[in-house]
């Protein structure tokens, strides 16, 4: 009975899952377990032996019993705190954030374009990105001769075999919906037309789909210094800084007469682009008179009216105030890019909020 005894309680000890404890029990306390035959077998002893068997035989299986319940007891505590550590969780810890996007920005740039335009009186007109060449250059008073035409690297549409029709162009400029615009509701004017633009041209200022903003201002007497007082007006507000400098050239467009092309001052110095400081100039809008066959072309009677137009690069101008050295950035799709330079889609650009706040 020692030996039972010792077995059973060492063989329970180790047990390592309660499957394991179940095989043991009915190995000595089930129906034919060891003790149980033992127990069988007082039936044939004598009373005296009984006296002294029956006891021991009890309190040998009662052993057996607590043993195995302190021993599945403690698998269960085992499991309990297995299950506690594994599935542990902090509840201090601060909730996790919500991935929030940004707006991109040229969005940006575009809300706050808009938004000082619209105090100067502008609407905001719209035209297709896959244009006609007629829209394009034609009516622009590009004929098809003209050496602009190869100049702006056009990215020309696919034609169906046989189609000799001139074909769509992907705009290269908005200057096609001065055209529509126009058109659409005569003169007086006073528009501007943000939207994507198409050229085949790729390095550290160029990529081959950017963002221009048209304007357009039709009127009896306006002139070139209503031009000049908007550009300015526009850059003060826009660039938030003092000293912004500009620099009007004299160039050529063949859809206005006179035109100039406007920079602003900056430096490069050290990989960053800032503002009003050094030597260099950037680019950043072409301009002028409307040409009188322009306004013809959109059905406008170049003896009555006359008015400005002028075409500005939106990423250009975003590089400049949020000094973004790279252009070809701005369409990589990169979240860590996105993250640093995007703006909360909460903060919408107003001239009485803040146009950057
Ligand atoms: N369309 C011209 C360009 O893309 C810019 C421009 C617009 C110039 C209007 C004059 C007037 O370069």
């Amino acid at each position: 009975m020692d030996d039972l005894k010792a077995k059973y309680i060492a063989a329970i000890a180790d047990a390592s899952d309660e499957a394991a404890l179940e095989d043991l029990r009915v190995q000595a306390v089930g129906k034919k377990g060891e003790v149980s035959l033992k127990m069988r077998e007082l039936g044939k002893m004598t009373p005296e032996e009984r006296q002294i068997m029956g006891p021991r035989l009890n309190a040998l299986k009662d052993e057996i019993n607590s043993a195995l319940a302190a021993r599945k007891a403690s698998l269960a505590d085992a499991a309990l705190e297995e299950r506690l550590r594994s599935e542990w969780l902090d509840v201090t810890l601060p909730g996790r954030g919500r991935p929030a996007g940004t707006i991109h920005p040229v969005s940006q740039v575009t809300e706050e374009v808009t938004a000082i335009f619209a105090d100067m009186g502008f609407a905001v007109a719209e035209g297709p990105q896959v244009e006609s060449d007629w829209y394009n250059f034609d009516a622009l008073n590009i004929p098809g001769h003209h050496p602009a035409r190869a100049e702006m690297d056009t990215f020309y549409m696919h034609r169906a075999e046989g189609d000799t029709r001139a074909p769509h162009v992907l705009r290269t400029h908005t200057s096609p919906v001065q055209i529509r615009s126009m058109q659409a509701q005569g003169a007086p004017i006073r528009v501007i037309c943000p939207g994507r633009v198409y050229r085949c041209d790729y390095d550290i200022t160029h990529t081959p789909m950017f963002h221009q903003v048209e304007g357009l201002a039709i009127d009896k007497d306006i002139s070139m210094a209503n031009l000049k007082w908007v550009l300015e007006e526009f850059c003060r507000a826009f660039f938030e800084v003092d000293g912004v400098e500009l620099r009007f050239r004299a160039s050529h467009f063949p859809f206005t007469e006179p035109s100039a092309e406007v920079d602003i001052r900056c430096s490069w110095e050290g990989g960053t682009l800032k503002l009003g400081e050094g030597d260099d100039w950037l680019e950043i809008l072409g301009s002028g008179m409307v040409h009188p066959k322009v306004l013809q072309a959109g059905g406008i009677d170049p003896d009555q009216w006359q008015g400005f137009a002028f075409g500005m690069g939106i990423d250009r101008i975003a590089m400049l105030k949020y000094g973004i050295p790279d252009l070809r950035a701005f369409f990589d799709s990169d979240l860590r890019w996105l993250r640093h330079y995007g703006f909360s889609a909460l903060a919408k650009p107003t001239l009485h909020g803040g146009l950057s706040a």
